[in-house]
């Protein structure tokens, strides 16, 4: 049976391929997307992607995840500011993946900080637009037993 993973980015990702190419590149979300969706395809795996600029519309879609196997997520700046966003991910009891398109550790030392590591079980940032792939690779092999 295909396994059901959401995707959920965060505020100003809605801007990619505009916001600070030098950055984070020149590809759309919806390119992102059309990508990660072929990619998935071809691993029997089922995406539901949503993105917000609104802290609890994060909150609750995180919340509608309970029936979904694993979710991605790049909660963008709210990364560095959100308990409510922690919380949420803490009472998911699905595997999760951190992702940031950028190397945070390599950037303003207010983006060091994580508050919603803790409650993941991996992170996979610094490689760009690829990072969502080998997050779904790494989702894939949590979900195998691997
Ligand atoms: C980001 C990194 C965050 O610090 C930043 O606020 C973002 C994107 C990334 O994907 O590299 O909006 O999560």
């Amino acid at each position: 049976m295909s396994k059901k993973i959401d995707i959920i980015n965060g505020p100003n990702l809605n801007l990619l391929g505009k916001r600070e190419p030098e950055i984070y590149g020149n590809s759309t979300l919806e390119d992102i997307n059309k990508e990660i969706q072929k990619y998935a395809s071809q691993h029997d795996i089922e995406i539901n992607f949503f993105q917000s600029n609104i802290e609890g519309e994060i909150v609750t879609r995180i919340q509608e995840c309970q029936n979904s196997d694993g979710l991605i997520i790049n909660a963008a700046a709210f990364t560095h500011t959100s308990v409510a966003i922690l919380d949420a991910l803490k009472s998911l009891n699905i595997p999760k993946i951190e992702v940031h398109i950028s190397n945070i550790y390599k950037r303003e030392e207010f983006r060091h900080k994580s508050l919603i590591s803790q409650s993941v079980n991996g992170i996979i940032c610094g490689f760009g637009i690829n990072g969502y792939k080998l997050a779904i690779e790494g989702m894939k092999n949590i979900l195998n037993g691997n």
